[in-house]
């Protein structure tokens, strides 16, 4: 029961008006925390890596520790394979037990980004229960490889949203309505409410037929993520807030403790740090006791 791809969990998410955080991560100790919090307040999880952490760890081992965490946990756990533009390495981390992947083909034309998305639908459709997450329109910022100036960024248009899950068959969508990746973040986000209501109403409305997800969640404010939950919002990408805390936290511990060689110590003061910030999202997305 504790491996699952996305599509089970955000379907009932997006009819009860919860979300479920998706959380990048990049090391052990950051997926430990992740997993005991979920498993501690009883709320559904979508852990995922982005693909230059993909290939540094191993997919191979990545999916290896997921089914042992995933398979000891109580909770329903899914494993997402974040931003690939391509698509042989999309069918290789499905074929290597990913459980759902994401397609962004968002640069190339629309046509195009049909095409490929449909192909990653069929295989992974092909392959049995793994779910499949497309993009539409651009969203700015810096995720891992992935980069898109103000310039590019474009927003996701609501009838052409609806038309591409009706070609696709995608089973997740993700939207560009002003959220932005990464670290360097403007105090308000410009993000397009309206434009999100009418896309989730179009293709959601009579029923749930592709959850909808919203990237760049790091710096979001409290109030934008219920007002994104009401309109129909259901995974919440989390990736910046935890490389932050991974890292401001070594650095803060190992300034104040230069003559000390202890990793382990350091690991626990990271993972402490990390739960907490898991913690303020699960809270706010309303997940805790959904399992
Ligand atoms: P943040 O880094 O802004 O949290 O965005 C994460 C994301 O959308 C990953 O796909």
């Amino acid at each position: 029961m504790s491996i699952v791809n996305a599509k089970e969990i955000l379907v009932k998410a997006t009819e009860e008006k919860y979300a479920v955080g998706a959380f990048n991560f990049t090391n052990l100790i950051q997926l430990e925390a992740v997993v005991e919090v979920h498993v501690d307040k009883k709320a559904p999880l979508i852990i995922q890596t982005s693909v230059t952490p993909s290939k540094f760890l191993g997919r191979e081992v990545i999916v290896a520790i997921y089914r042992t965490l995933a398979e000891s946990a109580p909770i329903p756990i899914c494993l997402h394979l974040d931003h690939c533009r391509d698509i042989d390495y999309c069918r290789q981390c499905a074929d290597a037990g990913y459980t759902n992947i994401m397609i962004d083909a968002s640069k190339e034309s629309y046509e195009e980004n049909v095409r490929q998305t449909m192909e990653v639908v069929d295989y992974c459709h092909g392959l049995g229960d793994i779910s499949v997450e497309g993009e539409l329109g651009l969203v700015m910022g810096v995720e891992d490889q992935i980069q898109v100036v103000e310039d590019e960024a474009a927003l996701c248009n609501p009838e052409q949203a609806l038309d591409f899950v009706d070609r696709t068959g995608v089973d997740l969508l993700a939207p560009a309505i002003g959220t932005v990746h990464g670290v360097c973040k403007t105090k308000s986000p410009k993000v397009d409410f309206e434009r999100f209501g009418k896309i989730a109403q179009l293709i959601n409305g009579h029923g749930v037929r592709a959850p909808l997800v919203i990237h760049g969640g790091s710096g979001l404010p409290s109030d934008y993520v219920a007002r994104l939950i009401e309109l129909g919002g259901s995974k919440f990408n989390v990736s910046t807030d935890l490389k932050r805390t991974l890292i401001d936290t070594t650095y803060g511990y190992i300034s104040e403790h230069r003559d000390e060689y202890n990793p382990g110590k350091i690991d626990l003061i990271v993972k402490d740090a990390i739960r907490e910030k898991v913690i303020y999202w699960i809270d706010m997305l309303g997940s805790p006791g959904k399992v």
